[in-house]
């Protein structure tokens, strides 16, 4: 436990050269826990880093431009403490497993096990008691190492979101209305014809994950299993023309009275366990609420907050048809908070707690 003085963490960031992997390597750059000491492709293996990057231009540490890409197998990671894993969705559901039993301790951003019962699925704001799974998963699985996964870009924001207002005012029903940028298709994504000048009613598989995975994190660690949030939530999702940050806008059925005043004040002051460690991903504040008209927007508040696009941005509060139900719209980075920057929150968690290095 407690930070470390001369020595950080080696970690490894696979498909490194993707918009997440990308999105890590960048906030890894001079990071207090952890070094980016492996990072791994398919394309791109043999390739200098910095050479082999395309379409976001993030800064990043000289260091980790100079690394050569290596293919993605447990022989190259060597000996790193963990792996940063957004490895696409077919070769996630074989590979991580196969890492995970050889002993690596694994991160993932991908969806092929973030419903499995013994597999955490973290917003370290939200559920950071989920990591309790890990003892059981190691005695159901057998697994030397450890896999832990972050939810979809779109449900991260929204399960944040749905948390403290649960908690204040049970939540019955949940419809929720995406725009979700084109980086969440990853590179090369939509085809530029297909969405300039357009929007895409589709993307495939996300309103199952949208209406579960935020079920599972907001559910209670049971003697045997995750007993999930009992609300429901219906999902209906667009593709746009915005390059990163998914907007939704969203109409809650309550138990309680839904009162703007009181909305606002739970949602602002709302602060997790890495707010109360100080984290060094941890925004101050996770939930930002904005009284502007016309905001949140992709465009002017993705990078709210003190650690730019670790923050919610929550606008347009206002009452549904009823006094027990309410409408609002959030903001969330889909690369960040939906995916590298809770993922490298959940690691400073785990390595605070004693589970990593
Ligand atoms: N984009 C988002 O907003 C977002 C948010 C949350 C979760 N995710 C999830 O994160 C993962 C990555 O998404 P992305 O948007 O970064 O995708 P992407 O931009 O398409 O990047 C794909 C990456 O995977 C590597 N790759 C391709 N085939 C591979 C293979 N057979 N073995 C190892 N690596 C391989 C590529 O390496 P080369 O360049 O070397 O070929 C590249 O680095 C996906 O599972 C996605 O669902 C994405």
């Amino acid at each position: 436990m407690g930070r470390p003085t001369s020595s950080k963490l080696r970690v490894a960031v696979l498909a490194a050269t993707g918009m997440v992997g990308q999105r890590y390597v960048s906030m890894l750059s001079n990071h207090p826990y952890f070094q980016v000491a492996v990072v791994t492709g398919q394309n791109s293996v043999g390739k200098k880093y910095g050479s082999a990057t395309a379409a976001t231009n993030l800064p990043m540490a000289e260091e980790a431009k100079r690394l050569t890409v290596k293919a993605t197998n447990a022989e190259s990671l060597d000996d790193v403490d963990a792996v940063f894993s957004p490895l696409p969705t077919e070769v996630a559901k074989t590979l991580e497993p196969e890492l995970v039993r050889s002993g690596f301790k694994v991160i993932t951003d991908a969806s092929p096990h973030r419903m499995d019962s013994v597999v955490p699925l973290i917003v370290p704001e939200i559920n950071p008691q989920h990591l309790e799974l890990l003892e059981r998963q190691r005695k159901v699985k057998k697994w030397k190492g450890v896999l832990v996964a972050t939810p979809n870009c779109t449900a991260a924001g929204l399960a944040l979101v749905l948390k403290p207002l649960h908690d204040a005012l049970r939540l019955k029903r949940v419809l929720v209305s995406t725009l979700q940028a084109v980086s969440g298709a990853g590179y090369p994504g939509v085809p530029s014809l297909d969405i300039i000048d357009n929007v895409i009613p589709y993307v495939k598989d996300e309103e199952e994950k949208i209406e579960t995975e935020p079920l599972k994190m907001l559910g209670e660690v049971g003697r045997d299993r995750i007993s999930p949030a009992k609300f429901e939530i219906g999902a209906m999702v667009h593709r746009v023309a915005t390059t990163d940050g998914h907007l939704e806008s969203l109409y809650v059925e309550t138990e309680e009275r839904f009162e703007l005043e009181k909305v606002t004040k739970i949602l602002t002051r709302y602060r997790g366990e890495p707010q109360k460690l100080k984290l060094p991903t941890a925004p101050a504040e996770p939930i930002m609420v904005t009284n502007v008209e016309g905001r949140p927007q992709p465009k002017l508040d993705r990078y709210a907050g003190t650690v730019p696009g670790m923050s919610v941005v929550v606008g347009r509060i206002r009452k549904g048809l009823d006094s027990k139900s309410g409408r609002l719209t959030l903001l969330s980075h889909n690369t960040i908070r939906g995916a590298a920057g809770s993922t490298i929150l959940t690691a400073e968690l785990m390595y605070r707690k004693g589970l990593l290095g």
